[in-house]
């Protein structure tokens, strides 16, 4: 089952799904990079442990972790791929 998106940055409204994307189809290597790939850059941070944990994750290949949350569209990758 489809896990639906769950908020990692409310400054820049980056979900666990948009920092996968931009590992998987952006090449980041880190959240640093994984946040330069979105179009943005860390503004407050408080968010950079858990954005590493989700590059961590994809890099390894491992699902993205957590049971619930709204059911929205990332708009950054949205955007991203326009
Ligand atoms: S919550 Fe991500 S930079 Fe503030």
């Amino acid at each position: 089952m489809k896990s639906p998106p769950m908020y990692i940055c409310l400054c820049n409204s980056y979900t666990d799904k948009d920092i996968a994307f931009a590992v998987s189809e952006g090449g980041a290597r880190c959240a640093d990079s994984a946040y330069k790939v979105l179009g943005s850059d860390f503004n407050c941070g408080s968010c950079r442990d858990c954005a590493q944990c989700v590059v961590d994750d994809t890099l390894e290949g491992q699902p993205l972790q957590h049971s619930t949350g709204p059911d929205i569209l990332p708009a950054p990758v949205l955007m991203a791929a326009e």
